[in-house]
């Protein structure tokens, strides 16, 4: 059975006490709620990822990064490999988010090495595809996203897809307090589960977890979460308020 999961991304938000604080409420707050086949990953900026990875030894969560670059180690001055994340414990980690296809120009090509990076380490990519607005409105989301998972992930084995989580983020609901609606995520969702099934068949297409992500907070998790093919969310703004963001847990 696929995994529902909450990944709260905080993109580049919290010092370094803010974010210590709202670990430890989080960890407290999972401390008490019981979680079957769910899992609640946490996805602070890198700097902040020991110290998350530190707590989540004896908590309910585990850890994610927001980026890697794809190499092990080297002359890249200001990166960070999957090998140093995977030392701290990191199970998951973002890639292909809309902002750093937007403002760090990563292609699917770019994308497609991360994806292999993260692989060989054993570190599991949470890839987030979706169309913009004007592409939704002039009806070329599908073949958006088609293309999103065709060039990035597509490539893989079966047994390697298999560590892949996708998240279905309509680059208009992000950030923005328009969420879509849920016959909206539901028909994507069903979509991506139905080209995972047509590229490595209906077994593997039934156990992958895709989030929805966009918009999504405490009051409409539920509804969203209801949809057949929901399976949990990628969370932005919403993962930043502990009250919040174990709503949208509780949500599952
Ligand atoms: P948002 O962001 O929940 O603030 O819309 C989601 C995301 O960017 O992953």
């Amino acid at each position: 059975m696929r995994k529902k999961i909450v990944a709260g991304n905080w993109k580049m938000n919290k010092t370094f006490s803010e974010a210590e604080d709202l670990i430890t409420e989080i960890a407290d707050a999972l401390d008490e709620m019981e979680l079957v086949n769910t899992e609640v990953v946490l996805c602070p900026p890198t700097l902040y990822i020991e110290m998350a990875s530190d707590v989540a030894e004896e908590a309910n969560f585990k850890v994610g990064a927001q980026n890697i670059y794809p190499a092990d180690a080297g002359a890249f001055t200001g990166e960070i490999s999957p090998v140093m994340l995977k030392e701290l414990k990191v199970e998951y980690c973002i890639i292909g988010h809309s902002e750093r296809r937007k403002y760090f120009n990563e292609s699917n090509e770019f994308l497609m090495a991360k994806v292999d990076s993260l692989l060989k380490h054993g570190i599991r990519p949470i890839f987030c595809c979706g169309e913009l607005l004007p592409e939704r409105e002039a009806g070329q989301h599908f073949a958006v996203v088609k293309k999103q998972l065709e060039e990035s992930l597509f490539h893989l084995t079966a047994a390697a897809f298999g560590m892949v989580v996708i998240a279905y983020e309509p680059v208009w609901a992000i950030g923005t307090g328009v969420t879509a609606s849920n016959e909206q995520a539901q028909e994507m969702h069903g979509y991506i589960r139905q080209l995972v099934a047509e590229k490595y068949g209906a077994k593997t297409a039934e156990n992958t977890s895709i989030l929805y992500g966009g918009s999504c907070n405490g009051k409409n998790a539920m509804e969203l979460f209801a949809q057949t093919d929901v399976d949990g969310g990628l969370i932005g703004g919403a993962s930043l308020k502990a009250e919040e963001f174990i709503q949208i847990v509780s949500s599952l």
